[in-house]
């Protein structure tokens, strides 16, 4: 039977979900849509006019730390209003019915550990989570709208978000943890993610060459398509709970 997306399920996809037992779900910012957080790379992404790409970097940081903390400021206003989706909760589900079952996130939002997922591996970072520029050490900042801008840390520096700017190298003890969960899963699913920024874009590679099966979750085509043995074009809330319907109910 095709759901309200008009999207019918193969039964050989289900079986295979169903029998699998050791998981990992690759999430980005799509996941998040449903609950009214804007993804990166669609139209409603820009923030007057300025791309992720030109303040998400080091570089526009130094060079004007007040614009890239009013645009987390804003971030951070949408998110912390925003609850957790169907897709969100079908992963917590999934979490608890399958005997391995790892979450690898690029999503800064909380929401997967908010709607209750334990096994989560933010690999790029977290926007309520700061880091002292002077110091390097990092605490929880979760002040919407915040009280100063740029805000700092109590030695007087400027504190950054702990998210992974472009150009800048992913924790190695969390990319160790999710190449682990890579190599020795049997299914791979690809949720709501473009594809095109790496290290991440590589992942499914790598979990394809250890002979898992990749599902991919997404209302569009992306340049992981090819690679993967089924792409869902929809939308992750209502495909995700339908995909595991033995776990969600
Ligand atoms: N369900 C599933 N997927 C969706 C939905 C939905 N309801 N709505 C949109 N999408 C898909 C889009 O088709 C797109 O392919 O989500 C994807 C979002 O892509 P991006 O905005 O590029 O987000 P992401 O892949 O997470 O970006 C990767 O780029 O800017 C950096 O660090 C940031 O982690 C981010 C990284």
């Amino acid at each position: 039977m095709k759901n309200t997306q008009g999207i019918l399920i193969p039964e050989e996809i289900r079986q295979r979900v169903l029998n699998a037992k050791r998981v990992v779900a690759l999430t980005g910012a799509g996941i998040s849509a449903e609950s009214g957080v804007p993804t990166f790379r669609g139209a409603d992404g820009l923030w007057q006019n300025y791309r992720a790409e030109e303040l998400a970097t080091l570089h526009a940081f130094r060079k004007d730390p007040e614009l890239v903390w009013k645009w987390y400021d804003w971030r951070r206003g949408i998110i912390g209003k925003a609850q957790p989706n169907p897709g969100h909760e079908a992963l917590v589900r999934m979490e608890a019915f399958y005997p391995r079952f790892t979450l690898i996130t690029q999503n800064v939002d909380g929401l997967h550990r908010k709607a209750g997922s334990r096994n989560v591996i933010e690999i790029h970072g977290n926007l309520w989570r700061v880091r002292c520029t002077e110091e390097q050490k990092t605490f929880y900042l979760e002040d919407v709208p915040l009280r100063e801008i740029p805000p700092r840390c109590a030695c007087g520096a400027l504190v950054r978000p702990d998210v992974v700017w472009f150009g800048e190298s992913l924790d190695p003890e969390l990319m160790n943890r999710a190449r682990q969960a890579l190599v020795s899963c049997d299914l791979l699913l690809i949720i709501g993610t473009s594809g095109v920024v790496q290290p991440v874009a590589g992942f499914p590679a790598v979990a394809r060459q250890a002979g898992a099966m990749l599902i991919e979750i997404n209302p569009a085509q992306t340049p992981l398509s090819p690679l993967c043995d089924f792409t869902l074009n929809g939308k992750s809330g209502e495909l995700l709970r339908e995909l595991i319907p033995h776990a969600v109910y």
